[in-house]
């Protein structure tokens, strides 16, 4: 494995000498960097870095016998993006239902006629694991290109025994092919499937008692995830189940108040789940809730803008001192994109996120709601180096400003240039 010196960097972004965990409240502002910089990259880990200005090449060079050098004038440099919510293992798209949507159909409306998860969840029993993988092989090289670094998946679309573990074994797959790092989140209780209508226990039941098992057995999912709101699971539901996961080691990182006040927010700060997801509804007592927990509040700004849904208060949120984690939420039903580039556009523009702010957001937040954050999310000796050098950009806060075009030109995976 080569080693890579990356040097005249124009400015080197979210560096850190003491490596947080996380930032929260008014530290989400701060964004450490270093103008004119040098980033050294020794087998697979980020080894050194520091201004030009104290730059001695000997000391670099001795280590080394097989170095790759680039000169990144006029480009920045930047820890990749950690999208720590996507469900994009998925059958096939559903632009249909997008129709439905503009002619004013509600995402409820189209759930509770068999559309939505359901839909997808049919098309998934009809497609082989081969296929699987290669369209979602697609889709991650596609959010490779636009500097994401690692992922969270979810399972979701079967929604039966065979169908979970089908889409969890294309997870497993994944994650040894991809140079992204992966994890994967047991979603069983994604939606009711029809026959299970007006007894909804029993689907619970069936989550818990045969398909929780064989996860675990097989050692599938590193999450379990609950989709708990207004016509879908109920807050017993989810703490029956957050509970269950909890046995088998599974933390949770689950589904909360997008479509109500759905009590989902407590009940995951009550079972110590990793992060709540969505956020909507979040008032004053969601907030306290949030406040004394260790539980990352994850925001999904491109499910939002898609369903024309009302905005999470990430402003009130950060002002309360919280912190705020930002993922693409990437699924054909109300997410199509996992554009991290755009999510840090629309936390600007929808949410009145500062450029830092949003930065910190999409990385070493969302890097502690995967559980990533003592080796991703920033650049930090040690970490593992997943980096992308930008185009000749004028500042990082035009990252956010000029949405839709791809600032990312060249993306490093531990510590290697991948090709996209
Ligand atoms: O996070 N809210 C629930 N689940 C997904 C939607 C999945 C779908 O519609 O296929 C979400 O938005
Ligand atoms: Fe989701």
């Amino acid at each position: 494995m080569s080693s890579i010196l990356i040097t005249n960097i124009k400015e080197l972004i979210q560096t850190e000498e003491t490596p947080k965990l996380k930032v929260v409240g008014k530290q989400m502002a701060e964004l450490p960097t270093i103008r004119d910089a040098w980033l050294f990259i020794d087998a697979g880990i980020i080894a050194g870095f520091g201004s030009m200005s104290s730059f001695d090449r000997n000391l670099l060079v001795e280590q080394t016998s097989d170095l790759l050098e680039i000169d990144a004038s006029g480009k920045m440099v930047f820890p990749s993006f950690v999208d720590s919510h996507t469900h994009l293992v998925y059958p096939a798209s559903r632009e249909i239902e997008y129709i439905d949507k503009i002619k004013g159909l509600s995402y409820e409306e189209i759930a509770a006629r068999g559309g939505g998860i359901l839909n997808t969840a049919r098309r998934l029993k009809d497609i082989s694991e081969e296929a699987l993988l290669e369209s979602s092989l697609a889709r991650l090289k596609e959010i490779t290109r636009y500097g994401t670094g690692a992922v969270e998946i979810k399972s979701g679309y079967g929604l039966d025994l065979e169908g979970e573990l089908k889409m969890l074994r294309v997870i497993r797959k994944l994650k040894e092919i991809s140079p992204l790092t992966i994890k994967a989140t047991f979603l069983g209780a994604h939606s009711i499937p029809l026959e299970y209508r007006g007894k909804q226990d029993y689907y619970v039941d069936l989550v818990i008692n045969e398909m929780l098992p064989q996860v675990a057995e097989e050692q599938l999912a590193d999450y379990v995830d609950v989709f708990c709101d207004t016509g879908f699971f109920t807050v017993r539901d989810t703490e029956r189940i957050l509970e269950a996961g909890l046995k088998y080691g599974l933390q949770g990182k689950i589904h909360a108040n997008e479509l109500d006040y759905s009590g989902g927010i407590q009940a995951g700060v009550k079972y110590g789940a990793l992060s709540v997801d969505h956020l909507e509804y979040t008032g004053q007592k969601e907030i306290e809730a949030l406040l004394h927990s260790e539980t990352m509040p994850t925001v999904l700004p491109g499910a939002a803008f898609f369903l024309g849904m009302v905005y999470a208060p990430v402003r009130k949120m950060i002002d309360a001192g919280l912190p705020v984690a930002l993922a693409s939420d990437f699924n054909p039903g109300s997410a199509p994109s996992g554009n991290m580039q755009l999510i840090l556009s629309m936390a600007s523009i929808l949410y009145k996120m500062l450029p830092e702010e949003a930065i910190n957001a999409t990385t070493i937040n969302s890097a502690y709601a995967m559980g990533l954050s003592s080796e991703l999310g920033s650049i930090a000796i040690g970490k593992k180096a997943n980096v992308y050098i930008t185009t000749y950009i004028p500042s990082y806060e035009f990252m956010p400003y000029a949405f839709g075009s791809n600032k990312v030109e060249t993306v490093i995976l531990n510590g290697e240039i991948q090709s996209v």
